[in-house]
């Protein structure tokens, strides 16, 4: 008697494993321990205060900064901790990266090296950790070059357009857990049962609607934005009586893992697109373990993922911590701002229109 009516993730992965007779186990042994670190880090989240880990990090001078001079609370160390310790023994493992170290993770001396690089993110929505809000991990798997299975692990290796990916996802820290994973064959959802300690196929193929009448932006930034976010944030607000003839909703939870699994369950938009804040700073999002992940889960459950500009996937990275414009979700409306971007001649016509209308006009 089969425990439920319903595949576990191993099982699924055995599954999927048979469209490759080849294959040797490592990939999927891969994926069940960054699960396993997903649990883990479950198990931390859920804690909250009893577990004695939220709040700020110390460092040796204060409060500790990651790479991207951004503040390090108690769990980002300890969910990078965990997904080292989980994944680094197996010997499916040529190295590492994360948002939370600034040189790539080579696998210590006494463990085999494989062939498969991880790059992750280990707790995405920081800011959301001290007030109990969801927050996830976001993991991509690439194909180690030959060099950096024999050789000395460089940023280089790790260098590789997100449409190299073999496999990515992230794990959802919620009211329930849960894994969402593409190996490039469609999106699998599954849910924590906290009993059992297993991942059970839930969501067996997620698909993100083509159209959508909800969107996620952060509209502090709304100076910053160029014209063609302007434009379209715009006529999402004229709602009915605007150019696109519907009324719009929007969200925004500061977890972008949250927010792609709101839009993956029922559609929508993200954007965090590049700006003028920072000039320097192509966008807020990181290309390797955030924007390139995610955007292989849209594209695989038919939705899409840009800068704006071009398809995530196909951008080649040039450092391993580099940030991107990031536009995810519902496919028509992706195909919408790309286009409004590429399209300056119709932003003139525009664009004075919007600066009548809007209340938020920049002063
Ligand atoms: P991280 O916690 O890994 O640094 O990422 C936080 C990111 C992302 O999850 C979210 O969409 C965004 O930062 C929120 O940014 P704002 O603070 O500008 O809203
Ligand atoms: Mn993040
Ligand atoms: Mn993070």
């Amino acid at each position: 008697m089969p425990l439920s009516n319903r595949q576990t993730l191993t099982q699924y992965l055995i599954d999927q494993r048979r469209r490759f007779p080849q294959a040797t186990g490592d990939f999927n042994a891969l994926v069940l321990d960054v699960a396993l670190a997903c649990k883990a880090i479950a198990k931390a989240v859920a804690a909250g205060a009893l577990g004695g880990a939220l709040g700020s990090h110390a460092g040796v001078e204060g409060a500790s900064v990651n790479v991207q001079g951004e503040r390090q609370m108690n769990l980002d160390v300890l969910s990078n901790e965990v997904f080292l310790r989980m994944t680094e023994w197996g010997g499916h493992l040529a190295g590492m990266a994360s948002e939370e170290m600034e040189q790539p993770y080579p696998i210590p001396g006494q463990y085999p090296r494989g062939k498969y690089l991880l790059l992750f993110d280990p707790l995405d929505g920081s800011s959301n950790i001290d007030v109990n809000v969801s927050v996830g991990s976001i993991f991509s798997v690439l194909r180690a070059p030959d060099e950096a299975v024999a050789g000395d692990l460089q940023e280089r290796h790790f260098l590789q357009r997100g449409c190299e990916q073999l496999a990515a996802g992230y794990a959802l820290y919620g009211p329930s857990t849960m894994l969402i994973l593409t190996v490039g064959n469609g999106v699998a959802g599954f849910t924590l049962d906290p009993v059992l300690g297993e991942f059970m196929l839930t969501h067996p193929d997620l698909r993100v609607p083509e159209d959508t009448h909800e969107f996620a932006i952060n509209t502090s930034n709304q100076r910053f934005w160029e014209p063609p976010v302007q434009r379209y944030v715009h006529e999402c607000q004229c709602g009915r009586e605007g150019p696109r003839g519907k009324d719009f909703n929007m969200r925004w939870i500061a977890s972008m893992v949250a927010e792609a699994h709101r839009i993956l369950m029922r559609g929508g938009v993200f954007l965090y697109p590049r700006d003028n804040k920072e000039p320097k700073r192509a966008g807020r999002l990181r290309l390797m373990y955030e924007a390139n992940p995610i955007g292989f889960v849209m594209e695989q459950a038919g939705g899409r993922a840009s800068t704006g500009r071009q398809n995530v996937l196909g951008v080649q990275p040039e450092s391993l911590h580099q940030r991107v414009g990031l536009v995810f979700g519902s496919r028509n409306e992706v195909d919408r701002i790309e286009r409004y971007h590429a399209e300056p001649g119709e932003l003139d016509i525009v664009t004075p229109l919007f600066h009548e209308r809007t209340l938020f006009r920049a002063a």
